[in-house]
């Protein structure tokens, strides 16, 4: 179009001039060259210059670089690929402080890009510059987490939490090996930068080949009860705070209370609240509650004489410090060895099956998975040890279960001489807001550390067996959906479908300090009915009063040929009775027996004989029942708090939520199916 317009323009420039043109004279109307190359037009040449075959290749002299270019640069056969002489120089290789310097402030142009305008995305570009620098330049790691945190206000003390001896050499770790511009970008911008990328959905489970072997059809006709019942102690989350300190601030405004180094901001410098000796609603358990409690099992569960056929404990033995207050894996072997040596001593025969706490590591919640290779996978490997020198010591654990507990993060199995199978889970793998930072690495996939292969394939081996199996770990699969990640959880509860509820008789949680309890269904919990529901899973209120609640234990009757739970009695203290026992040494705390679950939930529950177990059967007909009566979801509610004065009555909305999370065994179907917010009552 263009070169259209100029022929015309420049036609009529020559009609418009063509009177002018008249007084001139102009050669022949048409004119042919002859078929010669003029070949003296150059003195020289490369080639015959006839330019009948091939065109003439001159010998060109550059005058200013006095040079002569070779036939080479021309040759039409031979067209040369690359520039192999003078390529483009680089840029100077950045030192490591340079390249920290600019990974601070490319983040900070990040977040300053008016034309970038999702902060999920900024999020995710900032890790990308936070990976290549702990790539390249790993010792600068920490350095950038620190400054992160400060230019962007995530912490009070950023220097502490995410310096070098804080969590910043994981985190460098971290980002080094996730995929930070993907998957694992994205939720680590949802749990660590204010929820700025919204959580992604679960990613789609491929299950095929994962079992060994289909689900049996029909399944094995289910154990004869024996008739006979077990004992069994439920224990949880005891966090003994062996720097409690008698009088101080229990009321302190910010931190672990009870500690000489906390205050209340409104009160300070007077204290609002001296920490009684037995332990207070903001803080951990004193050594003397701690007594109190194991005195107390024994004669409350009447088995001063017998002991117990055995206790479960589902983790968490260390006080609630940040960090940098525990200051040392130290601390940690301290508390693992007190608590095992007092369970021992306190609580009579039996063995006691215990699995790792989220704080029951340094730093607390950290786990490395195998797949990170060595150094790195090993960095947890001490704690692991120690726990299971420990399980040895009290005689609690076979040589068997000992070497499994070394080999997967401190998780094994047990098989016991009635025939039971233990399986134990370090659930750190799983955790989602008691942060394992490693699990941040490929969590596309489902298993990234291999745990629930190794508890699938002790399931399947239970199975070929024909025994049956009580699962226990730390942090609950499911309920309201905020504790555990999806992925995993999402496997899990597939696995447990396969496995119950022939061979999986019960499921055992602690962490949230609270008393609940959650239901696994078949099919993913897409029909959830009397016939649907598989097992439950028991969710033990601690010995801990944090936060605001009493102070707990529970004991199981158990059938000793099905394992199944024919009743569960809890008992508590009252906490906020403690502050009266201080100036006198007559009495201790007073526990009392709080509740037998069949007793507060299954008076209107039909057909059920006292024989029948609470199974998951039951628990949904329990749930059937709050649906038509609100009263048992406040009855509920009063028990997840351990009947704590400071528990909040569960009204409205709160109702349906609960029951929701009693059905939802894990973290995809609470997200899915229950209205969030009403999972604690802390
Ligand atoms: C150009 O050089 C690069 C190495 O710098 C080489 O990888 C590439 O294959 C070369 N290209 C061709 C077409 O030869
Ligand atoms: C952010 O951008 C504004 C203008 O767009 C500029 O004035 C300011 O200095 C920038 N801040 C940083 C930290 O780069
Ligand atoms: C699922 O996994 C199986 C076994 O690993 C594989 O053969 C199949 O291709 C996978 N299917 C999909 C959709 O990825
Ligand atoms: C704890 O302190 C807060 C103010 O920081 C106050 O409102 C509250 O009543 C105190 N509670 C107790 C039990 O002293
Ligand atoms: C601390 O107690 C003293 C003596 O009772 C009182 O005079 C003072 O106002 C209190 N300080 C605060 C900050 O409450
Ligand atoms: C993450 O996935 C990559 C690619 O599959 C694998 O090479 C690496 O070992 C995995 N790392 C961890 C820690 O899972
Ligand atoms: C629970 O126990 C009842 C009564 O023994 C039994 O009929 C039912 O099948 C059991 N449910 C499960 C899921 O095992
Ligand atoms: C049983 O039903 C009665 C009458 O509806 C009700 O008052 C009571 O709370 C129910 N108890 C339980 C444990 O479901
Ligand atoms: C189970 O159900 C949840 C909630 O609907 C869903 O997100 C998840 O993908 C399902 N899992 C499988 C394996 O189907």
């Amino acid at each position: 179009m263009r070169s259209l317009a100029l022929l015309l323009l420049a036609l009529a420039a020559r009609m418009a001039s063509g009177a002018a043109a008249a007084g001139v004279s102009l050669g022949p109307s048409s004119f042919a060259v002859t078929g010669v190359f003029p070949s003296s037009v150059y003195s020289s040449y490369y080639n015959n210059p006839t330019a009948t075959s091939a065109q003439p290749q001159p010998v060109i002299t550059d005058p200013v670089l006095h040079k002569i270019f070779p036939e080479s640069l021309t040759d039409p056969v031979h067209i040369p690929q690359n520039d192999t002489k003078d390529p483009h120089p680089l840029p100077n290789k950045a030192s490591d402080s340079l390249l920290f310097a600019h990974a601070v402030e490319q983040i900070l142009s990040l977040a300053n890009n008016s034309f970038l305008t999702s902060a999920c995305a900024k999020c995710q570009a900032a890790l990308e510059v936070g990976k290549f620098l702990a790539m390249a330049a790993p010792e600068q790691g920490p350095a950038l987490a620190v400054a992160i945190c400060h230019a962007f206000n995530f912490n009070s003390d950023c220097d502490t939490m995410f310096g070098v001896l804080g969590i910043g050499a994981v985190v460098t770790q971290v980002v080094a090996n996730a995929d930070v511009g993907g998957f694992d970008g994205q939720m680590l911008c949802h749990n660590f930068a204010n929820g700025v990328c919204p959580i992604p959905p679960v990613s789609p489970l491929n299950i095929t080949g994962w079992f060994a072997k289909p689900k049996p059809s029909p399944l094995p006709p289910p154990k004869t009860p024996s008739g006979k019942r077990l004992k069994v102690l439920h224990l949880s989350d005891v966090h003994i705070d062996p720097r409690f300190d008698n009088g101080a601030e229990a009321n302190c405004t910010t931190g672990l209370c009870c500690r000489s180094n906390v205050k209340n901001d409104a009160t300070f410098p007077n204290i609002s609240l001296p920490a009684p000796r037995y332990g207070s609603f903001l803080c951990d358990s004193p050594f003397s509650l701690v007594l109190a409690g194991l005195q107390s099992i024994p004669v409350l569960t009447g088995t001063e004489h017998t002991g117990f056929d055995f206790t479960v404990y589902t983790g968490d033995l260390v006080s609630h410090d940040p960090d940098h207050q525990l200051s040392s894996r130290e601390y940690i072997e301290y508390t693992e060895t007190v608590l095992y040596d007092l369970y021992k001593r306190q609580l009579g025969s039996g063995p006691v099956y215990a699995s790792l706490g989220n704080h029951d590591t340094y730093n607390q919640a950290q786990d490395a998975p195998h797949a990170l290779g060595p150094p790195l996978a090993d960095q947890f490997q001490w704690d692991y040890d120690h726990l299971a020198g420990l399980w040895q010591h009290e005689q609690w654990l076979p040589e068997s279960a000992i070497t499994l507990a070394r080999a997967h993060y401190s998780a094994y199995m047990v098989r016991r001489a009635d025939g039971l199978r233990i399986i134990t889970i370090n659930t750190d793998m799983c955790a989602r807001r008691s942060a394992n930072w490693f699990n941040y690495i490929n969590m596309t996939s489902h298993d990234p550390s291999g745990m629930l292969r190794f508890v699938t394939d002790e399931l399947q081996d239970a199975e070929d067996a024909g025994d049956r199996v009580w699962i226990m770990g730390h942090v609950l699969a499911g309920w309201d959906g905020g504790n555990a990640l999806g992925n995993p959880t999402d496997l899990f509860y597939q696995i447990v479908d396969r496995f119950s509820p022939h061979v999986i008789a019960n499921i055992f949680w602690g962490h949230t300090h609270e008393d609940a309890l959650s239901i696994f269904y078949t099919n993913n919990g897409t029909v959830q009915n009397r016939d649907t529901a598989l097992v439950s899973s028991w969710i033990t209120p601690s010995l801990t009063p944090l936060t605001n609640l009493n102070s707990g234990f529970r004991m199981y009757e158990v059938d000793s040929s099905t394992f199944d739970i024919l009743d569960a009695y809890t008992w508590m203290a009252d906490v906020a009775t403690f502050p009266a026992l201080d100036g006198q040494t007559q009495f201790g705390p007073t526990f009392e027996l709080e509740y037998s679950t069949r007793e507060a939930y299954g008076a209107n529950i039909t057909g059920w004989g006292p024989n029948d177990p609470l199974n998951g059967t039951w628990w949904h007909l329990v749930t059937e029942q709050m649906d038509k009566d609100p009263s048992l979801v406040e009855t509920f509610t009063t028990f997840q708090g351990k009947t704590s004065v400071l528990t909040q009555p569960c009204t409205g909305q709160c109702v349906p939520a609960k029951i929701c999370y009693m059905r939802s065994g894990s973290t995809a179907l609470a997200l899915q199916n229950c209205i969030p917010g009403f999972g604690s009552v802390q």
